[in-house]
């Protein structure tokens, strides 16, 4: 064990910053938030989505990279070694056991997805678009879905560009590419939106996503958005906490959390803006589903005139925010093995990357081969479910919250207000914002958390629960 292995530190603020927006912009912006906006009524939720992104994942976020400072190691050992340090239980590790493996798994089929996106930005440049009607755009997607052996080879490219970063270390590899793809990924969303702005959709997207309908929201609603405020900005997987091991101890981690935060949810209010209009100036469904950017998008790109090259922009924006994202998933193990066994980084990085990689198929086979197949559907709440569909419930609605819920218990209750305020740079009198952030880590947030967890596991108990209070 080398556990006094010491990490490379990030080479700025501007570096660190970078990487961990990279991080929290990805699918869940680009591809999930649309389409679960699109199918709960817009504006009521998105207001939602903001009132818990504050409450309850920015919280958690500051305490998850206060808690990487704190150990300077990966997920895993930091929370030992702050264990040790403060004479707690080392048992405490099991969150982050849980979410290093928890984001290992997510990785498995993010890296489909992604794939997904390297994909279609290969179609949209060769002009594959151009022209296309509804029901092709859905055959198309369909027929590429239903090949085992194509999604299986865009999978491996997705993940040898992830690992092949990764084997770079943090200033060669994560710190160089971040630094060039981040910049591009603003420019390409920015175009995107002012594209979008000039088609005749513009305000009737504006309108959806910013109107008030809260006829539709139900309890149902808050999960959602709690649950996909967890993803978007990445906590409780490790992610974070890995980025936040290697940040300058001078670094404030409040402002940079809000930063992480604000651009998180800034970039997914765009992509909204930079997709809606499309929708609404092709006559297309918003509520379309995961479809939504695969099957309905494309339509739009093959109506209009410059639909090359916004198509073009549009899958190369998402497999850039997937790569940034999915790379901060594989830190965390890579970074275990590294500092705990014998593996070289290089090592470290192929083995995890190439397990992840063979785990990955089974979610590739999960739109084919193996559609049919429901290895866990003994458990109720698994019933019907793929090997993907399992792997990203189990991980969005039963990992990250119970990680989530363990690291505000341990940051609000287990360490001391004192070597909180201290972790933070906090000497003498705490700042106002320090009773507001304190208050809900220690209170709010393990409350709210619990209730999205107890929802995943008696769903019709907790929405029942909160129906009959609503009313
Ligand atoms: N935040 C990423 C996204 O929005 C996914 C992710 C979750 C990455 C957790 C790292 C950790 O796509």
């Amino acid at each position: 064990m080398t556990g006094t292995m010491v990490h490379e530190q990030w080479s700025s603020r501007f570096v660190f910053l970078m990487a961990a927006i990279g991080s929290a912009v990805g699918l869940g912006n680009v591809w999930r938030f649309p389409f679960i906006t699109g199918e709960n009524g817009g504006g009521a939720f998105i207001l939602i989505y903001l009132v818990t992104m504050a409450a309850i994942a920015l919280p958690i976020l500051m305490a998850e990279i206060m808690l990487g400072r704190m150990g300077g190691k990966s997920p895993i050992n930091s929370i030992i070694a702050v264990a040790r340090q403060h004479k707690k239980s080392v048992l405490w590790a099991v969150m982050t056991w849980g979410g290093t493996l928890g984001g290992f798994f997510v990785l498995s089929y993010y890296s489909v997805i992604g794939g997904w996106a390297l994909k279609y930005t290969g179609l949209a440049v060769s002009g594959t678009f151009a022209g296309i009607e509804g029901a092709a755009s859905e055959q198309l997607f369909g027929s590429f879905i239903a090949d085992p052996a194509g999604l299986a080879l865009w999978h491996t490219l997705f993940m040898a560009i992830n690992v092949g970063i990764i084997v770079g270390g943090l200033r060669k590899g994560i710190e160089r590419a971040v630094v060039f793809m981040m910049p591009l990924l603003f420019l390409l969303l920015v175009g995107l939106v002012v594209y979008a702005a000039s088609t005749p959709g513009f305000s009737a997207a504006v309108e959806f996503l910013f109107t008030f309908d809260f006829s539709k929201v139900t309890p149902n609603t808050f999960l959602l958005a709690i649950g996909q405020g967890f993803f978007s900005v990445s906590v409780a997987l490790g992610a974070m906490m890995a980025y936040g091991a290697y940040l300058d101890k001078s670094v404030s981690i409040p402002s940079s959390a809000v930063m992480i935060a604000i651009a998180d949810t800034g970039v997914a209010i765009l992509a909204g803006l930079a997709i809606f209009p499309l929708v609404f100036s092709f006559a297309l469904e918003p509520s379309a589903g995961p479809g939504l950017v695969f099957v309905t998008v494309p339509v739009a790109f093959g109506q209009m005139e410059a639909g090359l090259i916004v198509g073009s922009m549009f899958f190369l924006l998402l497999s850039v925010a997937a790569i940034t994202s999915a790379i901060s998933l594989l830190e965390p193990a890579v970074a275990y093995m590294e500092e705990s066994t014998r593996f070289s980084r290089r090592s470290a990085a192929l083995t995890v990357g190439g397990v992840c990689w063979f785990v990955g198929l089974a979610s590739a086979f999960s739109f084919n081969d193996w559609s049919a197949f429901y290895p866990l559907a003994v458990l109720g709440v698994l019933e019907g479910k793929t090997v993907f569909d399992v792997l990203d419930f189990v991980a969005t609605s039963w990992v990250q919250p119970g990680v989530g819920i363990m690291m505000a218990v341990f940051v609000g209750w287990v360490l001391s207000r004192d070597t909180v305020m201290e972790a933070l740079n906090m000497n003498g009198a705490a700042p106002a914002w320090f009773g507001v952030w304190y208050f809900l880590v220690r209170i709010v947030c393990p409350l709210a958390v619990l209730i999205i967890f107890a929802s995943a596991v008696w769903p019709d108990f907790v929405t029942g629960l909160l129906g009959g209070m609503g009313e």
